[in-house]
């Protein structure tokens, strides 16, 4: 009994693979048509940029340094070399932009941190100072 379920089983998988080649060979190579107009992109989406974690990018705040020059309450931060991230509520796409290409004090972390460990950071940002 035990031997015809398994002989059964191998039937059923050959079968499969069987089919499924078939069906790859042949498959009409016509290229798919996309009606209507794409999709708008949202008006925020200045430059392109992973999409981050939060809460990777607590950690990353701290282990970055960035406290040592940014007041930002959720980290417990509360450095005055630059600009109090509570007050100003910087976008993800500020915080992408000045903490991968720096700007005058603020050191470019784009050696550092890769672009998914700076959307992170991003991210975190925006969440720690919105609402
Ligand atoms: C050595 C000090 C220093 C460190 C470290 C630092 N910053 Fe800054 N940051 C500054 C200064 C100074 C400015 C103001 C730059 C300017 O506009 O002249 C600034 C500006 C900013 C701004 C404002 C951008 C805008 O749109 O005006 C953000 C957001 C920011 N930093 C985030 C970060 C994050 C996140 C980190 C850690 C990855 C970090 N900073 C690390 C000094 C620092």
């Amino acid at each position: 009994m035990r031997r015809l379920l398994l002989l059964a089983l191998i039937l059923v998988a050959t079968v499969g693979v069987l089919a499924g080649c078939n069906s790859k060979g042949t498959k009409t190579t016509a290229p798919e048509t996309v009606e209507g107009a794409a999709p708008e992109q949202p008006a925020t989406t200045e430059i392109e940029m992973p999409e981050g974690d939060a809460a990777a990018g607590k950690d990353l705040f701290g282990s970055s340094g960035c406290g040592g020059c940014h007041t930002l309450a959720d980290a417990g931060a509360s450095g005055a070399v630059g600009p109090n991230l509570d007050d100003l509520k910087p976008t993800a796409a500020a915080v992408y932009d000045i903490v991968t290409n720096g700007r005058n004090a603020m050191p470019a972390f784009s050696g550092q941190l890769d672009e998914q460990q700076i959307a992170d950071v991003a991210a975190y940002v925006v969440q720690a100072t919105s609402g």
